[in-house]
């Protein structure tokens, strides 16, 4: 077994949805900031962290902020000699899940491995016994969505407080949430 921890992180309404229309539902600044911080924080300031994302996920970033800056971007295709010529050469383009564990386990400056959805990516990412947390913004509100977030096994997974993730209500606008952490136990 690799050393590579997978951690999750995503944000989903009521109904469990993530996207529509090959977007997110939602405009919510401050999530999208805690987004980026927790994904790109490190520990150790010699390192960087990875995001694993889905080739549909990579699309649905605006062109100027892709690949996401200060974190290595690893973008799952069944197409990947397709992708790789449509994608900047730092962009590593990988076939599956296992592949890039086995990148980032290859790998010794990479500090943590984030997989940023969509929905497969996430499934097979929650089924796989690397996974460890699930940090899971839940909006309180219902959007109409086509992609949805996976159930989380409430048997393997367990809410956990963790220090740094504000645990009380979030709002913006009319829009309220909170930042969920779910550890496997
Ligand atoms: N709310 C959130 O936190 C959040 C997070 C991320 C995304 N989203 C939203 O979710 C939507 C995109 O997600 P999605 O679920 O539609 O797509 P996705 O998971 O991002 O990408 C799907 C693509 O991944 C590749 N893929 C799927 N299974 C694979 C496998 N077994 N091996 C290798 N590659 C595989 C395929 O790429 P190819 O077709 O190239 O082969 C497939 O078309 C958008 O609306 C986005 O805005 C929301």
């Amino acid at each position: 077994m690799s050393k590579v921890k997978l951690n999750l992180i995503a944000a989903a309404c009521e109904n469990m949805g993530i996207g529509i229309n090959g977007s997110l539902p939602w405009r919510l600044k401050n999530e999208m900031l805690y987004f980026t911080n927790m994904t790109t924080k490190v520990k150790d300031s010699t390192k960087i962290n990875a995001v694993i994302m889905g080739r549909k996920t990579w699309d649905s970033i605006p062109t100027k902020y892709r690949p996401l800056n200060n974190r290595i971007n690893i973008v799952l295709t069944r197409q990947v000699d397709t992708v790789k010529k449509d994608t900047p050469d730092d962009v590593i383009v990988l076939p599956g899940l296992d592949e890039a564990i086995s990148y980032i386990n290859g790998r010794e400056d990479i500090e943590s491995s984030w997989v940023i959805g969509g929905s497969f990516i996430y499934k097979a990412a929650m089924e796989h016994p690397n996974c460890d947390k699930i940090y899971l913004t839940e909006i309180q509100k219902n959007f109409e969505c086509d992609t949805f977030f996976p159930t989380i096994d409430r048997q393997q997974f367990h809410l956990v407080d963790e220090e740094g993730v504000p645990k009380d209500r979030q709002k913006e606008g009319n829009i309220d949430y909170y930042f969920r952490v779910y550890k496997r136990l």
